[in-house]
């Protein structure tokens, strides 16, 4: 599935209001990955790779128009804060570790659809394993049924069942009750029964080395040799509910149905084909051109070149298999307010050629994000409060009071974009939220715009409560 640039462009629609440059850009962006990759291979290396610079204030949408990106390109997304290697302690080496979080990432990814895909395998796999639990298979000798897991009933009805067919045998006997309990594990009344399964051992991390350079470096080899020592592969044995050892056992048999070589190879290559990166912060770890020379802009200085060669292509070690970072796309982002981008080195400069600002939201924007996107506030708090019998709706003047209200706050008291809207809904619905289901049971409720101010009016008026809770 390879989506147009405008076919990108109207699903990101879907869920970001306005910013039509910077929709645009990653939409350009993502397409020339694929055009780049499909070029002929004599200039396909020479066309450098188009990465993006988003510039503008907090809350904006930067982060959530990456994430709807990658989400719809199926594509392995992580997003780092570049400051985040300016601080003490780190090591050049640091910088690789986010294409070794991308690859896990990508891994985890691949697994989890092949997993999906052999679901209805994994689920027969595991209600014979409970059925050979709860009526353990006939041994040798015969009759098996009497040393069946008896939880409280279970010997009962088997005995009935002999004494029913004098004449059956054991097989035929241990056949029938195993279908009777199939029948009523599916019908879902055995779930509460409690049953003992040996499932595999967790492995929990018990210690935690850092060497000088950070987990990272020593993770490679570490990881998996106290995966050795600690019992991978081992299994232990635990008391639970039917219903809790179906969903563990199911993950189980699906784990162990896929082929774990051809995840491994399907996700290093999607990480290499389609993978994104997303560095917050970029803004923070530019130097402007009157510093230079204190600890701090020689570490941020020392952290854009570590930069440089991972956004140019290189090939990174991971504990799966090298991964060249060539056809990777990384969408830089900041506010820039301080620095410029043209106070980051010309060498990283130049590897994100793409430079989109994002504008800043107004009270109309604020409308439209309450009630438009597919995850807006509005739908979502419908939709919590839905669940308990009550239904909710917005007058339209109640939403526009809102949106004036997110901007006037945003203008008093500091302006932290669409988030606004995050605080303000939570404190409309605050009362709503406590007295549901306890005093409110069910029934259609509105909010209007009296509703609104009468939640929110103190609130805005003084500045110090604002402050605090707006
Ligand atoms: N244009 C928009 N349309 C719809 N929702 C938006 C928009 N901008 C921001 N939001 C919402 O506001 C929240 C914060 O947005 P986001 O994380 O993208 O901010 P940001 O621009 O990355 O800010 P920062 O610079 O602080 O990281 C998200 O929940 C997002 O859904
Ligand atoms: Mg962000």
């Amino acid at each position: 599935m390879h989506l147009t640039p405008q076919q990108i462009v109207a699903e990101l629609d879907e869920y970001i209001i306005g910013q039509k440059a910077a929709k645009r850009s990653v939409a350009i962006a993502l397409r020339n990955r694929w055009r780049r990759m499909n070029a002929d291979p004599d200039i396909r290396e020479e066309i450098v790779p188009n990465n993006i610079l988003m510039i503008g204030p907090t809350g904006v949408g930067k982060t959530e128009i990456a994430r709807r990106l990658a989400k719809l390109a199926m594509a392995p997304f992580i997003k780092v804060e570049a400051s985040k290697f300016t601080e003490v302690g780190y090591v050049g080496r640091d910088v690789e570790s986010m294409v070794r979080d991308l690859t896990e990432f990508s891994i985890t990814m691949v697994k989890n659809e092949m997993q999906e895909r052999v679901k209805g395998k994994a689920a027969e796999n595991a209600e014979e394993r409970i059925l050979d639990i709860l009526i353990p298979p006939l041994n040798s000798k015969g009759f098996g049924i009497e040393r069946a897991n008896t939880g409280n009933n279970t010997s009962e009805i088997a005995t009935a069942t002999l004494e029913d067919n004098p004449s059956s045998t054991g097989t035929e006997l241990n056949q029938k009750t195993r279908e009777r309990f199939r029948q009523k594990l599916n019908n879902g009344e055995l779930d509460d029964r409690s049953i003992e399964v040996e499932v595999k051992k967790s492995i929990s991390p018990t210690m935690q080395v850092f060497g000088p350079g950070g987990i990272e470096e020593m993770g490679i080899n570490l990881q998996e040799m106290l995966g050795n020592l600690s019992g991978k592969g081992k299994t232990t044995k635990r008391k639970m509910s039917v219903a809790e050892a179906r969903e563990i056992l199911v993950d189980e048999e699906a784990e162990k149905l896929i082929n774990h070589e051809d995840a491994i190879q399907e996700a290093l290559e999607r990480v290499q084909k389609q993978g994104i990166i997303f560095i917050d912060e970029i803004d923070k770890i530019a130097v402007s051109k009157t510093g230079g020379k204190s600890g701090p802009d020689v570490s941020r200085q020392g952290v854009q070149r570590d930069l440089l060669p991972i956004v140019e292509g290189s090939t990174v070690n991971t504990k799966y298999g090298l991964v060249k970072t060539d056809h990777v796309l990384f969408i830089g982002s900041g506010a820039f307010h301080v620095a410029k981008p043209s106070d980051l080195i010309p060498e990283l400069q130049g590897r994100f050629p793409i430079r989109v600002e994002l504008n800043s939201l107004s009270e109309g924007d604020f409308y439209n994000i309450l009630n438009e996107p597919k995850n807006a506030l509005t739908k979502q708090y419908q939709a919590m409060l839905a669940t308990e019998g009550v239904h909710i709706s917005f007058s339209d003047k109640a939403v526009k009071e809102l949106a004036r209200i997110a901007a006037e706050v945003n203008e008093q008291v500091e302006n932290i974009g669409a988030r606004r809207l995050h605080t303000i809904m939570s404190s409309l619905f605050d009362e709503l939220l406590f007295a549901v289901p306890d005093d409110i049971k069910k029934g259609n409720i509105t909010i209007d715009k009296d509703y609104v101010n009468q939640q929110l009016e103190n609130l805005v008026k003084d500045k110090d409560l604002s402050q605090y809770i707006l």
